[in-house]
């Protein structure tokens, strides 16, 4: 399964506007005025239930998912593991929205949300999910702060806030020195903390992961998991991440092993 486009970010690709500071009416709602100071994240309680997907390819079905069953509870942290092509990327996919089930059910909060319609997905998925790639989709145009202000924008969230908060988090990931770096002007290590400020900036409910430190040396892979961890701990999002990488793998908390058809069985961190 190939990844989303790489331009707009993934999960935004609905609404996002070019510029970010122009889409952004002025005294538009504040959705984190009624945040305690401090809070954390809400992570969500996401079920799937005998999900299970078909492509058709030259005319010809092909069965990836037959029948897929999970429960993540919020604040869950799960990484799941299998062989190539088993079909990780697309239960990823599925979970974010960004495709849709042949049949079963996936309840985010107990909402059944492979009835809504596009519009609302696409509203939802905003709202609810953060993405991270392996390769990381930033925008090239713009700079380290504006990409991780991107998602607050769309979102109606006031310029200041949304750059606030940017600071804020670009300044956790290590990076208060490079804020206006474009993406062409950063590491691939820094790009890809960018990329995990970015999705994690509004405290998603479920935060994806597919390989996020998949292009990276060891030792700043290593670096990169451990802060991955510890922001998504402070926040609380639920998170599932999909990876062939060991080390992750191990320093999550649960292990699942995707086997053929989707199942997903308990498994020892080793991908
Ligand atoms: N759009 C599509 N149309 C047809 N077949 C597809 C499509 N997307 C993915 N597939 C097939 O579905 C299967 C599962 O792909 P998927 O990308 O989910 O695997 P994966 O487990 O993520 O593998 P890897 O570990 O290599 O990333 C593969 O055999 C792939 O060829
Ligand atoms: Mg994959």
């Amino acid at each position: 399964m190939t990844e989303p486009a790489p331009s707009p970010p993934p999960g935004d690709a609905d609404v996002v506007a070019g510029d970010p500071a122009g889409s952004v009416p002025s005294g538009a709602a504040e959705p984190d005025a009624a945040r305690p100071a401090g809070r954390t994240g809400v992570g969500a309680r996401v079920e799937v239930t005998a999900m299970a997907k078909e492509y058709e390819h030259d005319g010809i079905k092909l069965s990836v998912l037959r029948e897929v069953n999970l429960v993540l509870e919020p604040g869950d942290m799960v990484a799941v593991v299998g062989a190539s092509g088993v079909g990780k990327s697309t239960f990823l996919q599925i979970l974010g929205t960004l495709d849709l089930p042949t049949s079963g059910s996936i309840k985010f909060d107990g909402e059944e949300i492979t009835r809504f319609s596009p519009t609302r997905l696409a509203e939802f998925r905003n709202r609810k999910i953060g993405f991270v790639f392996q390769f990381h989709h930033l925008l090239p145009e713009f700079t380290a702060v504006e990409n991780v202000m991107m998602p607050a924008l769309i979102q109606r969230v006031p310029r200041r806030t949304a750059e606030a908060r940017a600071r804020d988090i670009l300044g956790r990931v290590g990076l208060a020195h490079r804020l206006t770096h474009r993406p062409s002007e950063l590491s691939g290590g820094e790009q890809q903390r960018v990329a995990l400020a970015r999705a994690m900036v509004l405290e998603p409910a479920l935060l994806l992961a597919d390989e996020p430190t998949g292009n990276l040396d060891r030792k700043t892979g290593t670096d990169i998991h451990e802060l991955f961890l510890e922001l998504n701990r402070e926040r609380g999002s639920t998170l599932l991440v999909v990876t062939h990488n060991p080390e992750l793998a191990r320093l999550m908390p649960r292990c699942l092993r995707m086997i053929d058809g989707g199942r997903l069985e308990p498994a020892e961190a080793s991908a």
